[in-house]
């Protein structure tokens, strides 16, 4: 690397020591968490999912961010809008609305200052079947549990080995094929950051590691197929699946999440 204020170590990680790395990713991931929140009274019954995607860009665009999705490996649009049995990657659409019931994540990355920001939640169109808000439910849950794992010193194993655990407890599967990532100027960096293992395997965690944690939790079977458009992941068995992220940093006794809601939203129905 160029900037003498960081350096990869021995696993290609890159770790961050100026005050002004930490400072970017902030403001980068504060203006995702601020798009997912701007977002949440229009995710309704009858609306597109590209008028969620277009109304993002607007407010990513005026408040001095770019998305990083368009345009990454050819991406056609602004956010990813998973539904219902899409894992990830769901490409929003101007014939696709949304129905009574149905969840549906959207993600967001924008760029600020050359920093990313990734983030994303889950959101119910209209009233969700009890058994898809467990889903997500536990999912957000995953999330939380997984960042309470990173430390100084632990392993990338330990985050994967708490998600997993939880999953399993309630009989959910963990998608296997995306993991976590680290990022920072680069959208897509060392490491891979996995939603599964066992504690006490893959390359220690240490302080100035910046990268997301994403687990994609299954209602039925863990397997993943890519759609015809070549970006959209479902479930092979068609069941449902749910997602959050967040970008984080590790400091030296924890994590401090970049990607926080301003508004104070974590997982829905959302309060407003
Ligand atoms: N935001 C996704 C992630 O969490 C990546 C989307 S890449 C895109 O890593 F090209 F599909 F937008
Ligand atoms: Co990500
Ligand atoms: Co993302």
């Amino acid at each position: 690397m160029s900037n003498h204020n960081s350096h990869r170590n021995q696993n290609g990680i890159v770790i961050h020591t100026d005050a002004g790395d930490f400072a970017g990713m902030r403001k980068a991931g504060a203006l995702a968490a601020a798009t997912l929140d701007f977002i949440t009274p229009y995710v309704t019954p009858d609306v597109t999912t590209e008028y969620l995607d277009n109304l993002c860009n607007q407010y990513i665009t005026e408040h001095g961010g770019t998305s990083a999705c368009i345009g990454y490996h050819g991406y056609p649009k602004y956010t990813c809008i998973s539904i219902n049995h899409e894992i990830c990657h769901g490409i929003p659409s101007p014939e696709r609305k949304l129905l009574n019931g149905e969840i549906l994540n959207i993600d967001v990355t924008v760029i600020v200052d050359g920093w990313h920001g990734d983030t994303s939640r889950m959101y119910y169109a209209g009233k969700p079947s009890v058994k898809a808000k467990r889903l997500c439910e536990v999912t957000y849950e995953c999330l939380m549990r997984g960042i309470e794992a990173v430390k100084p010193g632990a392993h990338f194993g330990d985050i994967g080995a708490v998600i997993e655990e939880i999953a399993h407890h309630y009989g959910y599967s963990v998608v296997d094929m995306f993991c976590g990532h680290g990022l920072g100027k680069v959208f897509h960096d060392e490491p891979n950051v996995m939603h599964c293992g066992k504690k006490g395997t893959g390359p220690r965690i240490e302080e100035g590691m910046f990268f997301t944690i994403e687990p994609m939790i299954n209602f039925g079977k863990k397997d993943a197929t890519i759609l015809a458009n070549d970006w959209t992941a479902v479930t092979k068995d068609r069941s449902l699946s749910a997602q959050f992220e967040h970008s984080l940093a590790v400091t030296a006794d924890g994590a401090e999440i970049f990607t926080l809601s301003p508004a104070g939203l974590t997982c829905p129905p959302y309060k407003l």
